[in-house]
């Protein structure tokens, strides 16, 4: 579809794809600059994840990531996209607060960066929260399979495999009132049972295909990431390298002498 008839992407819409059987796309981005290219790209929804703790700000874990940071990275984004749905991600440990601080947060949330929706880790515990969010007007997608906020509770970041537990955090989240739920690395068919049993979209990142869409951290996606890269993560660029070259040979350029030349300078 050309750019000029693409629609805003809004959660009804969201949600009808899956219905419609088609596949939805959701990136990753931390910044204007990405954003504007996802949105450019067509992507129907960018998250705002706070896996920018880890390939952003270099730390290990997602734990460190602030609200006042989550605000900072979404506003960032909203101004970069015309098309995309913007979800910001709620750091640890905002919805474990109580009902009251989470919808102050998320409110925050909203209203500062201008997206349209809140993730948060968590399905079935998480159940009244979610419930109490949407009921002012605050949509929801929830996270489960691997909650990397828990990740010292799960003893690191591991697949998960109880079938029972999955699907219950999957039912508990839809019928609290979540429009859509992120499963993350759990085997590919429990997260076709899931997604099957669900009316709201499940949106795999290392959950096999059956998902009604699929995400991925963009810096993996085009091969910007540092370090550990999830075997579930396929490459389809090599930004990073590409980088690295841009600036050897910049470097190369300028220590000979031969950057700026004339064509790059100002006439006298
Ligand atoms: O923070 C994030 O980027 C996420 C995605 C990996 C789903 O939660």
């Amino acid at each position: 579809m050309s750019k000029s008839k693409r629609k805003k992407m809004t959660v009804p819409r969201f949600v009808a794809k899956k219905a419609a059987g088609e596949k939805i796309t959701m990136l990753t981005a931390y910044d204007y600059a990405m954003a504007q290219l996802l949105d450019n790209a067509g992507v129907d929804s960018i998250l705002v994840g706070d896996s920018m703790g880890m390939v952003v700000q270099g730390h290990s874990t997602t734990i460190p990531v602030t609200l006042d940071e989550m605000i900072y990275h979404g506003r960032m984004v909203t101004r970069g996209v015309k098309n995309a749905l913007v979800i910001v991600d709620l750091p640890f440990p905002t919805n474990h607060l109580g009902i009251e601080a989470t919808i102050a947060a998320a409110g925050r949330v909203l209203k500062e960066t201008e997206c349209t929706a809140v993730k948060l880790e968590g399905g079935q515990e998480q159940a009244k929260v979610i419930a109490a969010l949407v009921s002012a007007g605050i949509p929801v997608m929830a996270h489960t399979g691997l909650r990397p906020q828990s990740v010292h509770t799960m003893g690191g970041y591991k697949v998960q495999r109880d079938e029972e537990v999955l699907l219950q955090d999957a039912l508990s989240a839809e019928a609290a009132g979540a429009f859509g739920i992120v499963l993350e690395c759990i085997p590919r068919g429990i997260a076709k049972t899931v997604s099957e049993k669900l009316t709201i979209p499940t949106i795999g990142i290392g959950a096999g295909a059956d998902c009604d869409g699929q995400v991925l951290v963009i810096n993996d996606l085009i091969g910007l990431t540092t370090g550990y890269v999830p075997s579930f993560v396929k490459p389809f660029a090599n930004v990073g390298e590409n980088i690295q070259q841009a600036v050897s040979n910049w470097s190369d350029e300028v220590r000979a002498g031969s950057f700026p030349d004339d064509d790059h300078s100002f006439a006298d």
